[in-house]
């Protein structure tokens, strides 16, 4: 009996140092202490040995037991530790690689300063209207006090589609359908495109405009100015201020022009502000009473003031770009550069 628990240990410790898997230990393990395994057979026969000798051959199976089991441990030990090594080898990362660059997409600047603009405008309690490219000419040109044979009529060359409609040349025809469809207090910011038949190094035949509108009791030409002073900080920063300059509009009476104090020199004089110190930015005034009684508004009670703003001219200042164009043609290496 001796003689064979001795076979079935060298058998076993043979078998288990040579497997070269955990499965196969497993199997191994099976075949010698599982159910049907070589030593369970030998503990099964026990009952076969004679009474007095059942201690001692009880003693040599449990110490084979231990001894197969003893290998058994140290060797799962050692095949787990191997399995774990290859996996950390094969999921090993190297972080002084360079990382893969996504590349990242930004707004079109148009599209970054009408948000700004937006947000600006809106935190002031403006609300967004807008309006629709295709106007009739009395909402573009008639209602904002430009009748058919007003001289200012020239100063915007117009796209016509046909007698009665017209591709919008200024978004100051939705201040129109506006005042119709709301009575005061107004206020309202309306961007948009609009289109003119020009075309130079700072005019595009398509271009943006914001338009502004508030229509209340006892507004006057300070509120215009106290607003512009704190959009112009907000734009172009907290050190410019305004001045208004007398102009003409057919739509407002009195009619300015808006300029900053050059924000890149500060007001000395520099290539910017052409050496004036100063940059004009938009078109405001005081709405005409003519345009308010044709919507129907009492100008006994109610008066009111407007604005109008290139989006590209700010654009073109913010970020220094001196070509209109170069907003129109889709320039990636352009266009990645504004990101604000
Ligand atoms: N509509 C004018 C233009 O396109 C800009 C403008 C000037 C709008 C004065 C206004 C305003 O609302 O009050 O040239």
């Amino acid at each position: 009996m001796k003689e064979k628990l001795q076979k079935i240990r060298e058998h076993a410790i043979a078998e288990i140092e040579s497997s070269d898997g955990l499965d196969k230990l497993g199997e191994v393990r099976n075949a010698i202490l599982g159910k049907k395994g070589e030593l369970t057979a030998v503990l099964k026969g026990m009952k076969d040995v004679p009474p007095e000798d059942r201690p001692k051959v009880g003693q040599w199976v449990n110490e084979t037991r231990e001894a197969i089991e003893t290998v058994l441990d140290e060797c799962t030990k050692r095949l787990e530790a191997e399995a774990l090594r290859r996996r950390y080898e094969a999921e090993k990362i190297d972080v002084t690689m360079p990382a893969v660059m996504n590349k990242k997409g930004n707004l079109h600047p148009i599209t970054q300063v009408c948000n700004q603009l937006t947000d600006i405008f809106t935190s002031m309690g403006f609300e967004v209207y807008e309006g629709t490219e295709i106007e009739t000419d009395y909402y573009n040109f008639t209602a904002l006090n430009t009748p058919q044979d007003h001289p200012a009529r020239d100063m915007q060359d117009t796209f016509y589609l046909s007698s009665e409609y017209l591709l919008r040349t200024q978004t100051s025809a939705g201040q129109i359908h506006v005042m119709e469809a709301k009575k005061p207090p107004i206020k309202i910011i309306s961007p948009g495109k609009v289109f003119r038949s020009d075309d130079d190094a700072t005019h595009s035949p398509m271009f943006t405009q914001m338009e502004g509108l508030v229509v209340d009791k006892g507004i006057t030409l300070c509120d215009l100015k106290g607003m512009l002073e704190a959009f112009v900080k907000r734009i172009f920063g907290k050190q410019v201020t305004t001045r208004l300059r007398p102009s003409y509009f057919p739509f407002t009476e009195p009619s300015v022009e808006v300029d900053v104090s050059c924000f890149q020199c500060g007001g000395k004089g520099c290539k910017l502000c052409k050496g004036t110190g100063w940059i004009e930015v938009l078109g405001a005034g005081v709405v005409n009473r003519k345009v308010l009684e044709g919507c129907g508004i009492d100008t006994d009670e109610y008066s009111g003031f407007a604005f109008g703003i290139g989006i590209e001219r700010i654009a073109m200042l913010k970020y220094g770009i001196n070509n209109i164009k170069l907003l129109f043609e889709s320039d990636l290496r352009v266009l990645d550069q504004i990101d604000d």
